[in-house]
């Protein structure tokens, strides 16, 4: 029996909503195909967004949404993708499968296709080979609301008033694709940049330093020392693999119990991160003002069989949602200092919520637990206190359960819960302290097999369902969590 205490009022600080955040770019077919099929398309769409994502992404309350990369940020040249659509020159997308990319979806379509999902946009920057005065342009264009060269163009498109735009990231991975810099170099080159993303009336820019890779706290030093002051936000990336070696590709659904156990220990491993890149942040900022911004996180397998390597096409099974799951809980448990995140990518990119083929659309098992924690979005960090037995594989372990818990404005507790082990349920005694407890319900998700997956076929083999196996007596709330699930109780 694994005991848990909820101390329902001991509060932790507040869940920034957009640790539920993604990120979408110019790769494969995300943006085109994914979200963009054109208003002559025979996919049914609204202005050329497709119907059935935009339905199904509001239902998951996406709060902030990144782009145009990644990679391709830094090359990427604003200008190129506003004005008329017939007239907007074709660029080669070097990065991913070298295919012609014609500028169709641009600034106006990203911060409409915002505007209809509900979703604050969050743009980078093109520092790797664009010009400060590109970069500058761009934010006057967005958010300029006199009149000036910029403003009276992008009245020219058509769109009289500014946007309004929180978030603006200073380039993307600038130690790698966007210029392959030293830490020292691009430190100054942040400095430079940002300081002409300015603040016009009343939009205030959040800028975001493009961040480490991984362990390479070098980076994180050097930033937060030369150039911290400057920054509100600071990035980091990581991808959850089979192995820590990129020359191992792994399948993302033909696996066995020793890749699913490797991948959800490469999960932890998103934990040591937070906690090393936190513990520098907190030497220069003690007051923790500046945000680590997790931009890029996911799995990362081979592509589907048949397709393009460049287009980073993977499926997504039940040991994807349980990877999204143990980040969500880790991320809400570090909410002092994680400020946002974004899953790589939207739709039919690494791990995402959506995935499309022609007019056809399915939800993955990563959707369901982004609708499942979307309750702990702006909820308060509550105390939970408990030791999870181990999940032991060959001599390693990890451990069985992943957990966190919220409350929220009208006083509901959520907690969730991951049981990690492919075999095991965990029986569970939640001790309720700070609140008499009227009720519990729980949502869950899980399957008969580790790779179980939704396919255009079989669109619900994996989706959410009650939870019904729940106990209350005497304040205690206990249950049994079935292996390889993920569970969201609700308590009031
Ligand atoms: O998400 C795919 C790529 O991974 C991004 O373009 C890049 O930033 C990262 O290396």
């Amino acid at each position: 029996m694994v005991k848990m205490i909820l101390n329902t009022d001991i509060k932790k600080g507040k869940i920034n909503k957009n640790i539920y955040g993604h990120f979408s770019e110019h790769l494969g077919r995300c943006i085109y195909e994914g979200i963009w099929v054109g208003e002559d398309s025979l996919v049914p769409n609204i202005k050329g967004f497709r119907t059935d994502v935009l339905e199904a992404l509001k239902k998951i309350k996406i709060p902030v949404l990144r782009w145009p990369g990644g990679c391709f940020a830094d090359e990427y040249h604003w200008m190129d993708g506003i004005g008329p659509k017939e007239n907007r020159p074709c660029m080669i997308n070097t990065h991913w499968g070298g295919v012609v990319e014609n500028n169709h979806f641009g600034t106006h379509e990203f911060l409409e296709f915002c505007e209809l999902i509900g979703a604050e946009p969050y743009i980078c920057g093109n520092v790797g080979s664009g010009t400060v005065q590109e970069m500058q342009q761009w934010v006057e264009y967005m958010t300029f609301d006199g009149k000036s060269p910029m403003s009276d163009l992008r009245r020219s498109n058509g769109k009289d008033e500014p946007w309004s735009l929180k978030y603006f990231g200073v380039g993307n991975e600038n130690w790698g694709c966007g210029g392959n810099m030293r830490a020292e170099y691009y430190a100054d080159q942040y400095r430079r940049y940002a300081t002409y993303v300015r603040n016009f009336g009343d939009n205030k820019i959040y800028r975001i330093a493009g961040g480490a890779s991984v362990d390479d706290y070098h980076w994180t030093e050097v930033l937060m020392r030369e150039a911290g002051k400057q920054m509100d936000g600071l990035s980091v990336h990581y991808y959850t693999r089979v192995s820590r070696d990129w020359s191992v590709q792994g399948s993302a659904t033909d696996f066995k119990e020793n890749e699913w156990f490797s991948v959800l220990q490469n999960a932890f491993y998103m934990e040591e991160l937070v906690n090393r890149h936190s513990s520098i942040m907190d030497n220069y900022d003690p007051e923790k003002k500046v945000g680590l911004i997790v931009d890029e996180w996911g799995t990362w397998f081979a592509v589907e069989p048949g397709t393009n390597p460049g287009f980073l096409y993977q499926q997504n099974t039940l040991r994807d949602a349980l990877v999204a799951g143990v980040h969500f809980n880790l991320f809400n448990n570090h909410c002092d200092r994680v400020q946002m995140a974004n899953i790589a990518q939207l739709v039919n990119v690494l791990q995402s919520v959506i995935l499309t083929d022609g007019a056809k659309m399915l939800k993955t098992p990563t959707y369901y637990v982004f609708d499942m924690f979307k309750v702990h979005q702006d909820a308060e960090l509550i105390s939970l206190e408990f030791e999870s037995p181990d999940y032991m594989f060959m001599g390693e372990k990890i451990p069985q359960l992943s957990a966190s818990a919220s409350g929220d404005s009208e006083g509901k507790i959520h907690l969730s819960v991951c049981n990690l082990s492919p075999s095991q349920e965990a029986d569970i005694d939640i001790d309720i302290r700070g609140m008499m407890v009227q009720n519990s319900t729980g949502t869950i998700l899980t399957a008969g097999e580790m790779n179980a997956n939704n396919t255009f076929d079989a669109s619900n083999n994996v989706r959410t369902a009650v939870f019904g196996n729940l106990r209350l007596e005497n304040n205690h709330v206990t249950g049994k969590i079935p292996s390889k699930s993920v569970v969201m109780l609700e308590i009031v």
